[in-house]
């Protein structure tokens, strides 16, 4: 069985580039609902945890300080099979790769700047979006 959520960020460079509403309107647009929304910045312990199964890749430090240098904006959202969709509408990690139209190819910056996160499964996206979200946040 596919679950119906999954976890986003976008990242610190598209929040500074300004991309947060044309991001989030591509979301919806495409049939995702917000369930959850919040803009925050991580402190370098929020991110050390978050990208954690990373942290003997020669990135992780990099990453680590780049997600917790200024405010990402996380959000839940609901679609059926939400994290394959949600990764269709994302594009390839790398944003060289990524198809025209996807929000990588559109937002992205680099590798690391690339413009959002997205659950890489039903698991992770229930433990990602508990990371950020009380249940009186989420609707
Ligand atoms: P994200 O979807 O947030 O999940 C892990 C992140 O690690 C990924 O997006 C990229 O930002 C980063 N990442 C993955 N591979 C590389 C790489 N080869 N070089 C730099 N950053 C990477």
């Amino acid at each position: 069985m596919t679950g119906n959520i999954t976890f986003t960020m976008i990242k610190p460079a598209a929040v500074e580039s300004g991309y947060t509403g044309a991001i989030l309107h591509m979301i919806t647009e495409n049939g995702f609902r917000i369930s959850a929304l919040k803009q925050l910045q991580m402190t370098r312990k929020d991110a050390e945890t978050f990208y954690m199964v990373h942290k003997d890749r020669p990135f992780y430090n990099d990453l680590v300080g780049f997600m917790s240098s200024g405010p990402i904006v996380a959000a839940i959202l609901e679609k059926e099979n939400a994290v394959e969709e949600y990764r269709k509408l994302i594009g390839a990690t790398d944003p060289g790769k990524a198809l025209e139209g996807t929000i990588r190819k559109l937002f992205a910056k680099s590798v690391q700047q690339n413009a959002v996160h997205g659950s890489d499964s039903d698991e992770n996206a229930a433990i990602e979006a508990a990371f950020f979200f009380a249940e009186r946040e989420r609707f």
